[in-house]
Parts: structure tokens; C-alpha cells; sequence
């Protein structure tokens, strides 16, 4: 059993020491605690993102504990990669940007940035950010870097869209298969650029974007970091 304690709302576990619906449940108490509103977010026409016929994929027929990773395990995912001074980790669709509330405790000088598609879960997000960011530490250097939520509402798979630089990337099965597809593409750009500043990481979670790694990517494919029932963690090079 994972009790939720608001002292500790990111409480870092080990692996296999709970079951996947402890970890849900436990982001449930945790999104309450935030004071995340979803009722009247998830009421949102899912065809204002284009829906499946223009290969959009929101996931707004699941509940947000099904769509999103819990806060456990993202704990665990940050501490794995060990993020530290100077690293940036990017969410290619954060829906609720779960991983900048662990970051603001947790990895305070790393810094993250979010896109996500969906103008309300973005809202959200900002409006939540707003009130944990009043009761942070007051010691907390997160206020200096950003006391707004760094989240944009950008849809990833638009032709102009230019994926900027990270140390890790975080993408869990964000959209339909050609979205994904489009955004491994430009993963292994940025990979193989000659510019670029050096390598970096990326966490995969969900069983679309698995396949399309194995099957497309073997950049990736063949440097596994660190794997897990849930996530498996690629270096670029
Ligand atoms: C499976 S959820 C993962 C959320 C978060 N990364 C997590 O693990 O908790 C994927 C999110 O990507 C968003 N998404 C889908 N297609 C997108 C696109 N083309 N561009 C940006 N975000 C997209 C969805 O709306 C959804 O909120």
C-alpha cells in the first residue's frame, strides 16, 4: 500500500515494490491534494483536436490516471537518469505536466519545458502550477527560474515545429502513430546533427512508441540505459 503523505507527495520507491494500481491510486491522492480540476477539463469536445480521421490521438476516452505516468514512477524515471545542474528535460505531450510538480521538489535545478496539444489541459496545468508554486519552500529556486509553468500548447507533429535541445526527452505515447513517427524522426535528427551539443536521453513509455523504436530507431533501439515494465530509458549515442 502507497499512503499518500503531503509531507512527501513524491516519495521515491523502489521497483517492483508496489503494484501499478497502488501507484494510480496514489496519483489520485495526489491530484486531489493539487487541486487538479478534471471534470471540467475532460468534458472537452476531443474533435477540437482534429480527432483520429486527421491522426490526432488526445486519449480523452481514458481517465487521467490511465493517460498519465504516476507520480512514483516519474520520481524513480528523474532519479534513474539523475538529472542535475544544467540538464533540461522536455515532455513531448504533458497533458497535466506531472513532471515539473516532482522537478519543483525534487531536481530544482534542472529545468523542464512541456508541449502539450490540448489548450484546457494546458490551462489547467497553469492554473494548478499557480497555487503548489504559493507553497513551496520559500527556499525554493524554482520561484527564480520560473515562476510560471514553462508548458506550451503546440501540436508536435505540425510541419514547423522544431524540437528544441534537452539532455532527456520524456515521451509516453503522446498522439496517433503518425505523430509519433514524425517526432522519432526528429529525435534522430537532432542525434545526428554535427551541431549538436552533445548526446542525450530518452525515456519511452507506452507500447506505440516502443514498437516504432525497435522497429525504426535503432539509435535507440540498440542503446538501452536502464528497462522496466514500464519504461525503458535510450541513450542517443
Ligand atoms: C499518454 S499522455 C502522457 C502525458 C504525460 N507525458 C505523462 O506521462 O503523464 C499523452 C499526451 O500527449 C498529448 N498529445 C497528443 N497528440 C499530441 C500532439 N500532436 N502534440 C502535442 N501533444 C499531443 C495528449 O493530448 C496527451 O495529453
Amino acid at each position: 500500500m502507497l499512503k499518500f503523505d503531503p509531507a512527501n507527495p513524491f516519495p521515491l520507491h523502489a521497483e517492483g515494490s508496489h503494484s501499478y494500481s497502488e501507484a494510480k491510486d496514489h496519483a489520485t491522492c495526489v491530484d486531489a491534494w493539487l487541486g487538479f480540476r478534471f471534470g471540467s477539463v475532460e468534458v472537452a469536445d476531443p474533435s477540437l483536436y482534429g480527432g483520429e480521421e486527421a491522426g490526432k490521438e488526445t486519449w480523452s476516452h481514458l481517465s487521467p490516471q490511465a493517460y498519465q505516468t504516476p507520480y512514483v514512477e516519474i520520481r524513480q524515471m528523474l532519479e534513474l537518469v539523475q538529472l542535475g545542474a544544467g540538464d533540461r528535460v522536455i515532455d513531448l505531450g504533458c497533458a497535466f505536466a506531472r513532471v515539473a510538480f516532482v522537478m519543483a521538489l525534487h531536481f530544482r535545478k534542472s529545468e523542464f519545458l512541456g508541449f502539450e496539444i490540448c489548450a484546457d489541459r494546458v490551462r489547467e496545468a497553469r492554473r494548478v502550477w499557480q497555487e503548489f508554486t504559493k507553497c513551496l519552500p520559500a527556499d525554493n529556486d524554482v520561484f527564480e527560474r520560473a515562476s510560471s509553468l514553462n508548458i506550451v500548447e503546440q501540436d508536435l507533429a505540425s510541419e514547423g515545429w522544431i524540437l528544441p535541445s534537452a539532455t532527456v526527452y520524456f515521451i509516453y505515447d503522446f498522439g496517433s502513430e503518425i505523430d509519433v513517427r514524425r517526432v522519432l524522426e526528429k529525435l534522430r535528427l537532432a542525434a545526428g546533427n554535427p551541431g549538436a551539443e552533445g548526446d542525450f536521453l530518452v525515456i519511452s513509455r507506452g507500447r506505440r512508441v516502443h514498437q516504432l523504436i525497435y522497429q525504426s530507431h535503432a539509435w535507440l533501439g540498440e542503446n538501452v540505459v536502464h528497462r522496466n515494465l514500464h519504461f525503458t530509458i535510450f541513450r542517443s549515442r
